[in-house]
């Protein structure tokens, strides 16, 4: 199996890297990528705006993550950008296994700390993930300013 370079699990603590057959252009639709980049960017927004509702007594936590709203919504905005700018259309979601079995994963009892610790966790691997994926979506293309997360 390919290693990660070592620079880029420095930055996102991948330890493995995405399966090359995934970038493998030729077989994939850059409209269908990008749909769900877009919609990757709506639910980290939301999963912060949860956060919030959900613990909104940790002050901190309601600080941290209130500009990340705002930030994962201006990639949603920059995502349909890219979906316009290439007479693309906005797909539906589809249902992401690999999410599904990460949420899956989680810790349902016990503390919340730890409750908490753990969705945090799984909401960064999710975006190094992604991160990662993107990044190597656009190396193969050749379109350096697809590099978003
Ligand atoms: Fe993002």
């Amino acid at each position: 199996m390919e290693q990660i370079s070592e620079a880029t699990r420095n930055i996102l603590g991948l330890q493995l890297p995405t399966d090359p057959r995934w970038v493998d252009l030729a077989a994939i639709s850059i409209e269908a990528i990008l749909t769900d980049h877009a919609w990757c960017e709506q639910k980290a927004a939301t999963a912060c705006i949860s956060l919030i509702q959900r613990y909104t007594r940790k002050v901190k936590l309601v600080e941290d993550l209130a500009p990340i709203v705002t930030e994962e919504w201006g990639h949603f905005r920059l995502v349909l950008q890219e979906i316009r700018k290439r007479a693309f259309v906005l797909g539906n979601q589809r249902r992401d296994e690999y999410v599904h079995k990460l949420i899956a994963f989680q810790q349902k009892g016990g503390e919340e700390e730890g409750r908490l610790l753990d969705q945090l966790l799984t909401m960064a691997l999710m975006e190094a993930r992604s991160c990662e994926r993107l990044k190597r979506v656009s190396e193969g293309l050749g379109d350096e300013e697809h590099v978003n997360c």
